[in-house]
């Protein structure tokens, strides 16, 4: 299955839409149910408002009412790191998933949400908040 979801990731790096950058990233999550949701990344000419592949994925299976993400694959030329926003959003959204990250050569490594965001802040933090 992890071989099928780089597989899925590498499918939609063509997908970027990065004419700033020039650097291309797919990342597939893959659900409880087995489904995957696919993502690019997406620049702008303001570049600031570039989203990485890896938050297009978490948030499409979202809107896909795919609420349980077991694992996230994401494929660039060099298998990269997700940047810190994403750890971020994969706290949020799927702590508990494997990450695997694939080069262009082959070259798969394997870690979690929790390696990759240690201490991270997330939903737990805010239990004790006085909220409205
Ligand atoms: N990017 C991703 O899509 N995922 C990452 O893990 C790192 C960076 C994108 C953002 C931008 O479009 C390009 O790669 C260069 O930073």
């Amino acid at each position: 299955m992890a071989a099928e979801l780089m597989q899925a990731a590498q499918r939609m790096r063509a997908q970027a839409y990065a004419p700033y950058s020039r650097f291309t990233v797919g990342a597939a999550v893959l659900d409880a149910s087995g489904a995957i949701t696919g993502g690019c990344n997406v620049e702008n000419a303001s570049y600031g408002l570039a989203i990485c592949a890896e938050r297009v994925a978490l948030t499409g299976a979202v809107a896909a009412g795919r609420r349980a993400p077991v694992a996230l694959a994401v494929a660039s030329e060099s298998g990269s790191a997700p940047c810190g926003a994403c750890r971020q959003v994969m706290l949020e959204l799927g702590p508990d998933m494997k990450v695997y990250l694939g080069a262009a050569d082959g070259r798969v490594t394997e870690t979690t949400v929790r390696a990759l965001l240690p201490l991270g802040f997330g939903p737990s933090d805010l239990a004790d908040a006085d909220a409205p």
